[in-house]
């Protein structure tokens, strides 16, 4: 596919942090570039690469696009901030979820929903707005291999799917992190600095939430999918998985609350040991954990009367639900 991996054993990541910031600073020049910061390793890493790199050239906004997880844009400047770097939030919620409205196709809701406002409605205006001609983003090795092998269409690919972003939103994008997959990503973090809460982190995916509620994405539904996702992340943050996660179906079930018929939803959590999300086995939870986790949903998510929990690998299921 025409870009090269670079492998965790074969990378030093003082020289390839060196390199990144000489050649990003090349592509951006005398100009202002700009990036989103949503918290998740790839764009932190790009964040931190790029302003070493830009300094104040870069501009860093946190796209509040309404599907991010509890605390989450507050806690990404708080961190960001006191790393030096001024990350501005841009509430974008209502564009998000006028695109989202009606959308239940997988794709068309990464595409339709999610990539064309992110690109061209949130991004074209913050360019246009500050003259920046450069985009800096997260796009890894694993992104790129997923889409071009037609699992699916991750969110930040362009240019492998023929899209000229010069042409079709008015600037250029640089991808300093393309031909690394996640434990790599991680190592580049920790040579930069980054602090280990971050760079540690699990994974989480571009679309955020959406890509965790089958069906149609509604405020109210991705309000139910985060506050599950709170839980599940609550309990298990030590379990040293590689990812865990909430998904919201779109199928009600019959439940039974206070002795009456409760017609309710459905929360099924997974919990994922990989190493670099291209397979990856669910972890063998301890049940007296998988009970706790039910039961706290049940009680602390409104509406839910079903949890259950995914056995099936990757493949053929995938780590996230859309
Ligand atoms: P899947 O669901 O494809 O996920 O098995 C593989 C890894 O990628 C993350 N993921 C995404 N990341 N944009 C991203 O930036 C996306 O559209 C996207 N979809 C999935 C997922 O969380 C997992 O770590």
């Amino acid at each position: 596919m025409g870009i090269q991996e670079i492998q965790l054993h074969a990378l030093n990541g003082e020289a390839f942090v060196e390199e990144q910031v000489r050649a990003s600073g090349e592509t951006v020049g005398g100009g202002l570039a700009v990036n989103a910061l949503s918290g998740g390793v790839d764009s932190s890493v790009v964040t931190l690469l790029g302003h070493r790199a830009l300094g104040d050239r870069l501009r860093t906004y946190f796209i509040e696009n309404g599907l991010m997880r509890e605390g989450e844009p507050q806690y990404i400047v708080d961190v960001f901030g006191g790393l030096g770097v001024d990350v501005e939030i841009v509430d974008a919620r209502e564009q998000f979820f006028q695109a989202l409205k009606g959308v239940t196709d997988p794709e068309e809701k990464r595409d339709k929903g999610i990539t064309q406002v992110f690109y061209k409605d949130v991004f074209g205006k913050l360019v246009e707005d500050c003259g920046a001609k450069v985009l800096l983003q997260g796009t890894n090795y694993t992104d790129v291999e997923e889409t071009v092998a037609g699992v699916k269409r991750q969110h930040n690919i362009l240019a492998q799917l023929g899209i000229d972003t010069e042409q079709a939103y008015g600037y250029k994008v640089l991808e300093p992190i393309i031909q690394l997959r996640k434990p790599a990503v991680r190592a580049v973090g920790k040579a930069l600095g980054l602090p280990e809460e971050i760079f540690s982190r699990p994974p989480f995916p571009g679309p955020a939430l959406a890509a965790r509620v089958i069906g149609e994405v509604t405020p109210e539904r991705v309000a139910l999918v985060r506050a599950a996702t709170t839980i599940v992340e609550a309990e298990l943050r030590d379990s040293g998985a590689f990812q865990y996660l909430a998904i919201l179906h779109e199928d009600k079930v019959t439940g039974l609350r206070d002795g009456r018929r409760d017609f309710g939803h459905q929360i099924e959590v997974r919990c994922w040991d990989s190493t670099d999300a291209v397979t990856g086995t669910p972890i063998e939870l301890p049940f007296d954990l998988l009970r706790r986790i039910a039961d706290r949903i049940t009680a602390e998510v409104p509406g839910v009367v079903s949890v259950t929990y995914n056995i099936t690998a990757k493949p053929p299921s995938c780590i996230e639900a859309v």
